[in-house]
């Protein structure tokens, strides 16, 4: 079966698209990442998809008058690279309605928490503020509200007493590194079903107890 083809849009350090990078390089993995967007040129991300053999792009959105002609910009790419899923992976621009919209239910972000909790800048200040026992990540597909569509994959992380930002941040990275992956896939295998808010995942393995933080 033909590969579903992805675009990586980044900012950054692109581990996650490190993550993706090498999960695609997996045997039977069904998804190939075709195109790497960057708005900026010197996201380090971009590195790592040049060594990997992947086709990268640059658009830098400050060459553009407004949101709607950066957007128009980057639809433009992924559409001539026949892109059928775009992945945001530590990209810092505010994508338009317009584009949320042209994308729907192909369009997925990570973000550093338990959605709906922690939305928005520094979630693990915000975490740790809340004095929360898990926080996490979560894998959704974008809607035009920020960080709010449908869940495809969370991973629960515990927050420990020694924590700091860049502690908890470390530690939920890791699971980050686990989840993309994984929501990339169970997509490209056919197998997520959007319904309303929720998202349904044929064949999905429950796991196996509740978390507790912390033990006796
Ligand atoms: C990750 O924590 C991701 O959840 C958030 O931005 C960070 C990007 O990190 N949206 P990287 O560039 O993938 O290393």
């Amino acid at each position: 079966m033909a590969k579903l083809k992805i675009g990586i849009l980044i900012s950054g350090r692109g581990s996650n698209l490190q993550a993706l990078i090498d999960a695609a390089a997996e045997e039977g993995y069904p998804a190939e990442i075709a195109l790497v967007i960057a708005n900026k040129a010197d996201a380090a991300g971009l590195a790592r998809a040049e060594a990997a053999g992947i086709r990268t792009e640059v658009i830098p959105h400050r060459r553009f008058a407004d949101r709607q002609a950066f957007d128009a910009a980057l639809d433009a790419s992924l559409t001539a690279a026949g892109i059928g899923l775009v992945c945001l992976a530590g990209f810092m621009r505010i994508l338009t309605p317009w584009f949320a919209e042209r994308w729907r239910d192909r369009l997925l972000n990570i973000h550093p928490s338990l959605l709906p909790a922690f939305k928005g800048l520094d979630p693990h200040a915000q975490a740790l503020a809340a004095g929360v026992r898990f926080s996490g990540c979560t894998v959704h597909f974008v809607t035009p509200e920020m960080d709010s569509g449908p869940i495809i994959v969370q991973a629960a992380v515990p927050v420990l007493d020694g924590d700091d930002e860049h502690r908890l941040a470390d530690r939920v990275l890791e699971a980050e590194h686990r989840c993309y992956p994984l929501a990339v896939r169970l997509i490209a295998e056919g197998r997520v079903r959007v319904s309303g808010q929720r998202v349904l995942v044929a064949q999905a393995q429950p796991p196996a107890a509740a978390a507790i933080n912390p033990q006796a």
